[in-house]
C-alpha cells in the first residue's frame, strides 16, 4: 500500500505518520515511513529555502513557480530513489506530505492549471488521508511545538490552503478527509478505520 497524509501546517501529519508506521508494523507489515520535502538534495535544499535561508540578492522570496518545479523535482527524485523501490520489495511506504501538498499549496502562488499539469502523470497514492483542523487550532499546535515559521506559515494563505485541500477531496474515494481537532490518539483511530476498510476491499 502507498499511504500519504495530509494537511496543513500543524494539522498533525508527522505525528499520525510515526503512529501508522507503528500500527502497521506491529500487525506484521513492512513499512518505509518517509516525507516530502524528501531528505533527498532537492529536499533539502526546500527545507532550507522554507525557511528563508536563501532569499534572492534583493530579499524577495523565491518566485512561486520556481518553487513548485524544485517540489515537482524532489518528488521524482524521492519516487525513483525511496518509493517505487520499497512498493516493488513489497513494503508499504506511507509518506508524510506528497503530490496534494503541490496541489493544495502551489496553486495559492502559481497558476492552478499549471499546477496540476505539472503534477499530471506522477503515480497515486492508493489512499490519502487529510487531516482537516481549523486554521486557528493549528498555527497554536505550531507555537506549542516551539516550529520556527516558514514560508507559508501566514493565516491567509492557510486559509486558502486548506481551501483547496476541501476542494481536491470533495468526490474523490481515494482521498479521505479527517477530523484532525480531537486527540492523537481519537484521530489514530479514525485513520486505522479508513485503513481497514481499504484493506478490506483488496
Ligand atoms: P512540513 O511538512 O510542515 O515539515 P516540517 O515539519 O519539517 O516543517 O513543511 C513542509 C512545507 O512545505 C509545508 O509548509 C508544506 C510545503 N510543501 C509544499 O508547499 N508543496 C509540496 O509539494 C510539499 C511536499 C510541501
Amino acid at each position: 500500500m502507498f499511504i500519504v497524509l495530509e494537511g496543513i501546517d500543524g494539522s498533525g501529519t508527522t505525528t499520525q505518520l510515526d503512529r501508522l508506521a507503528e500500527r502497521l508494523r506491529a500487525a506484521g507489515r513492512r513499512v518505509v515511513a518517509t516525507r516530502e520535502p524528501s531528505p533527498g538534495p532537492i529536499g533539502l535544499l526546500l527545507r532550507e529555502i522554507l525557511r528563508g535561508t536563501h532569499a534572492n540578492p534583493d530579499g524577495t522570496g523565491l518566485d512561486g513557480r520556481a518553487m513548485a518545479l524544485l517540489f515537482a523535482a524532489d518528488r521524482r527524485d524521492h519516487l525513483t530513489r525511496e518509493i517505487e523501490p520499497a512498493l516493488a520489495s513489497g513494503a508499504d511506504v506511507i509518506s508524510d506530505r506528497y503530490l496534494l501538498s503541490s496541489l493544495a499549496y502551489q496553486a495559492v502562488e502559481a497558476d492552478r492549471a499549471w499546477v496540476e499539469q505539472l503534477a499530471s502523470g506522477v503515480r497515486e497514492p492508493d489512499l490519502t488521508l487529510l487531516l482537516d483542523v481549523d486554521i486557528a487550532v493549528a498555527a497554536q499546535r505550531r507555537t506549542k511545538a516551539g516550529r520556527p515559521v516558514e514560508r507559508y506559515d501566514a493565516d491567509g494563505t492557510l486559509a486558502r490552503v486548506a481551501e483547496n485541500y476541501r476542494r481536491l477531496a470533495a468526490g474523490r474515494p481515494n482521498i479521505v478527509r479527517i477530523d484532525g481537532t480531537p486527540s492523537p490518539a481519537d484521530v489514530e483511530q479514525a485513520i486505522m478505520r479508513e485503513l481497514e476498510a481499504l484493506l478490506a476491499a483488496r
